[in-house]
């Protein structure tokens, strides 16, 4: 196991990358997708999960509360849930690896009409609040209070259906409610909702598994609760946000990779703002060629909810543009404290300064390497694909944020000539 090893990443720069990545399945659908396993004793088999610090993190959760999950495959790609619920409690050893351990609650409380689950607390990028996944489950009739630093939740009737609006979108609020909904008593209308890719894939996942659910893929959602799910067979989609990243990697270091199994579909913004930039992006049957075409310009980008461009791809953006001609500015509109590879990247010779959300990147000629540190899971791979595109030698400390994100990703970049190796630490 990688989790929280004190291993380091060690990227000689300058080598144009040229090949094929397989991406993996999307850790952001599959935590909410495990998360559903809750919902029946019936069988859950998820494909294409991604062997990560993440997933096996929730799999620890899931079997705590008594679900039975077992990697059925020698890739470990395949997970089969399924089981009763034993135990209504997700303790605070879990819940601080890994904030998604909050989706729980709704499938907890509407499964068992109970949840005590920790609160997540703050993170590197920001405070991070709950509020609106807990207001949700009281307007469908919980009873929640706040003691000890955990969610006490009941619903003594059960949970009902509610039209609930919410006042901004929240992706892990909306996959909470939904859940919840499914088998809550009457409608459930969620407006303004988040319309991310792992949110459709989470919905056809339930359709799947018996659930009514109306407008996937819109900012609406109606769902009609039933009495019972069942089990089901479902494929994890590709994760955008690898997808992104290794757009990026091709571009910074001027190369040209095929990643296998992206979709353009998912990539909202971000296709537009590279293709401006000057990077082509186009999809064949088999996924998605990337190249860049001549030198790379800057380009602005502000970060948005789906189908805008996504938080989770500003850091490795920023890179991008810091070796860029010209000047952009990225705006992060998202989360409050998501600028902590700024300071990591001037290190390496980048030219950027933030102001409050915003911050104007000048492109320099060429970045060098350093040892560098991160402090989240996107900015770590920011890291790493600044040590692409630098002279000399990076090192990337703290690698075990990346482990919780990118499967792989030192095999997946070597084999298309990058020089990367892990230290292990
Ligand atoms: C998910 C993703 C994360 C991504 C983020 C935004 C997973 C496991 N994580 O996180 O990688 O960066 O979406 O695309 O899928 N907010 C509140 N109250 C709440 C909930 C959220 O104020 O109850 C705020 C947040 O502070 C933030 C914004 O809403 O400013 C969006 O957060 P949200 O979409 O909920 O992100 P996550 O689901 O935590």
């Amino acid at each position: 196991m990688t989790t929280m090893s004190m291993d380091r990443i060690r990227i000689r720069g300058g080598h144009r990358l040229s090949g094929e990545i397989a991406i993996s399945g999307a850790k952001n659908a599959s935590l909410p997708l495990m998360a559903a396993g809750l919902l029946t004793e019936e069988r859950l088999v998820l494909s294409r999960v991604p062997v990560l610090a993440d997933t096996t993190t929730m799999g620890q959760l899931l079997a705590q509360h008594g679900i039975a999950v077992e990697r059925i495959t020698n890739d470990g790609h395949t997970l089969s849930l399924g089981g009763a619920i034993t135990n209504t409690e997700a303790p605070y050893d879990i819940v601080r690896k890994m904030r998604a351990s909050i989706l729980v609650l709704g499938p907890l409380l509407v499964r068992t009409r109970q949840a005590r689950v920790s609160l997540p607390g703050g993170c590197a990028i920001g405070t991070r609040p709950v509020d609106l996944h807990l207001k949700g489950l009281e307007q469908m009739g919980a009873v929640i209070e706040l003691d000890g630093g955990y969610v006490n939740a009941r619903a003594p009737q059960g949970l009902h259906g509610a039209t609930i609006v919410f006042p901004m979108p929240s992706v892990g609020a909306t996959e909470n409610l939904v859940m919840a909904a499914c088998l809550a008593d009457g409608r459930t209308v969620l407006a303004n909702a988040a319309r991310e890719p792992e949110i459709t894939d989470l919905c056809d996942c339930l359709v799947a598994m018996g659930a009514q659910i109306s407008g996937i893929g819109t900012d609406r959602l109606t769902i009609d609760g039933v009495h019972a799910l069942h089990g089901a067979h479902h494929e994890v989609i590709a994760d955008r946000i690898e997808t992104g990243t290794y757009a990026c990697a091709a571009a910074i270091t001027g190369g040209a990779l095929h990643l296998a199994g992206g979709r353009m579909d998912h990539l909202g913004a971000v296709t537009r703002t590279l293709a401006e930039a000057g990077v082509e992006i186009t999809e064949t049957p088999t996924g998605l060629d990337v190249r860049r075409m001549n030198g790379l310009h800057g380009v602005d980008a502000i970060t948005e909810p789906y189908p805008g461009f996504p938080t989770d791809m500003q850091a490795q953006y920023m890179v991008l543009m810091s070796v860029a001609e010209g000047a952009s500015l990225v705006t992060e509109t998202i989360f409050e404290n998501r600028f902590m590879h700024v300071p990591e990247l001037n290190r390496m010779g980048a030219n950027i300064n933030v102001h409050g959300k915003s911050a104007i990147v000048r492109g320099v000629p060429y970045l060098s390497g350093a040892p560098v540190m991160a402090t989240d899971l996107r900015a770590s791979v920011s890291l790493v694909l600044a040590g692409l595109a630098a002279r000399g030698e990076t090192i990337v400390n703290e690698v075990y944020h990346l482990d919780r994100g990118f499967e792989a990703v030192e095999q997946k970049l070597a084999a298309c000539g990058a020089d990367i190796e892990r230290i292990p630490g």
